[in-house]
């Protein structure tokens, strides 16, 4: 069964020694200012492929590699050759970091870990090790190392930031072939966190997934128009991931008496995870809906948990919609109530068998606990937004296809 994968950082632990020696870090820095934002093309899709990936030029001499955008975690790395011991297939050779080490006291370091957990046995390097929702996870030392990134403006520039060099992964139960993880969650170790503390880029970042496939990631804000963008604030009590807070499940326009669902926005993983209560609610009215529509339940088509067969194969989600309700989550702040809307393109997939499934899966089935992860089907052909300065989280329709002009195009 491919369930795609699941991004989100569920701990962070102390791992073994490896030796490189070190070296003394430099920085570049250059003054932001309007159209300081970077943006990158987005390949891939939700099904069959299961990830997003962007081209980052990492080191000395620069050398692409194909990374999976991920906002569930933190940390960036690269399937890494120093030597590897457990590396997966990657599209290009593994990145052979420079002798810049990032040293265990160095905060960087100590942010990847739990308050009390950061401890320096080897305080010449940082050892870190990220486990993720669907039990991959990636093992390696910090290194320092120049990206090189292009403004929309066409001017480029240098950054030594800090990645994670991974030697020892352990793939989850959905495997893809990139070279490592974008990490674009809030903590300060993201790459993002980082080129804004270099005062290269503001602390924004936005994705564009287009239901066709394809899309683009972009830092800063000079991509969109922020007034025509749905804002809702980052919740003050869960600060670990994006998450506006608790949401009540709306289906097809009624109350669904599911509520307080903690809600993440979480690219790194492909489908959306409800917790066991709004799953199994959400399941039994599904089954109920369909039962007096052509639709049957396709229990041999192992692509997800949940699938319906038509009268014949089914190529589009447009062909199966009329059957579908619309969902949304409803998010409230004070008296002011936000949905964020899932039609039904939003939460089913058309398999290689052409039936349709649900793309909606069960969370504390993998461990999430009370967790609600909204993942990228369920962010496909939308602008979303998430805006550190401000601690906004922002949604818009868009057309994910075409790569935007910015707002300076027009000056
Ligand atoms: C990743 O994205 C690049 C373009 O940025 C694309 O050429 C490449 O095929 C993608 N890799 C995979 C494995 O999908
Ligand atoms: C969801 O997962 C939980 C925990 O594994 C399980 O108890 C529950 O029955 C599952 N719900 C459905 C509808 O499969």
């Amino acid at each position: 069964m491919s369930k795609g994968k699941v991004g989100l950082v569920v701990l962070l632990i102390l791992s073994v020694v490896l030796k490189f020696s070190s070296a003394t870090p430099t920085s570049s820095s250059l003054m932001k200012s309007a159209g300081s934002s970077l943006l990158f093309p987005v390949h891939g899709n939700v099904y069959p492929s299961g990830y997003y990936n962007v081209t980052l030029h990492i080191g000395q001499p620069a050398k692409p590699y194909f990374l999976d955008i991920d906002t569930g975690s933190d940390l960036t790395w690269l399937q890494c050759d120093a030597p590897c011991v457990h590396c997966a297939e990657a599209p290009h050779p593994y990145y052979k970091p420079n002798n810049d080490l990032v040293v265990c006291k160095d905060p960087i370091c100590a942010s990847l870990f739990e308050p009390g957990e950061h401890k320096c046995p080897h305080p010449e390097q940082c050892d870190y090790e990220v486990q993720y929702a669907d039990s991959g996870s990636s093992l390696g030392v910090l290194v320092r190392d120049v990206f090189a990134f292009k403004y929309i403006t066409g001017v480029r520039i240098n950054s030594r930031l800090a990645l994670g060099c991974g030697y020892d992964q352990l793939p989850g139960p959905s495997n893809h072939p990139l070279d490592g993880i974008l990490g674009l969650g809030k903590g300060s170790s993201s790459v993002l966190a980082q080129l804004h503390s270099q005062n290269l880029v503001r602390n924004v970042i936005g994705h564009c997934l287009s239901g066709q496939g394809g899309g683009f990631l972009f830092f800063g804000d000079d991509i969109y128009d922020s007034s025509r963008v749905v804002w809702i604030p980052m919740s003050p009590d869960y600060t670990k991931h994006y998450s506006p807070g608790v949401a009540e499940l709306i289906f097809g326009g009624k109350t669904s008496l599911i509520k307080n669902l903690l809600t993440i926005f979480d690219s790194g993983s492909s489908y959306t995870y409800f917790n066991h209560l709004a799953y199994d609610a959400l399941t039994s009215v599904m089954k109920k809906e369909l039962t007096r529509k052509p639709l049957k339940e396709a229990p041999e088509d192992q692509t997800l948990p949940l699938c319906w067969k038509g009268q014949k194969p089914f190529k589009n989600t447009r062909d199966v919609k009329k059957y579908f309700k619309p969902l949304s989550l409803s998010f409230s702040n004070g008296k002011t109530r936000t949905l964020f809307e899932l039609t039904p393109e939003a939460y089913l997939i058309i398999s290689s068998k052409g039936n349709v499934c649900l793309g909606i899966l069960n969370g504390t089935e993998i461990g999430l606990g009370e967790i609600n992860l909204i993942g990228d089907i369920s962010m496909q052909d939308k602008m979303v937004i998430y805006d550190n300065e401000k601690q906004m989280i922002g949604w818009i329709r868009a057309d994910c296809d075409r790569l935007p002009r910015s707002k300076l195009d027009n000056i």
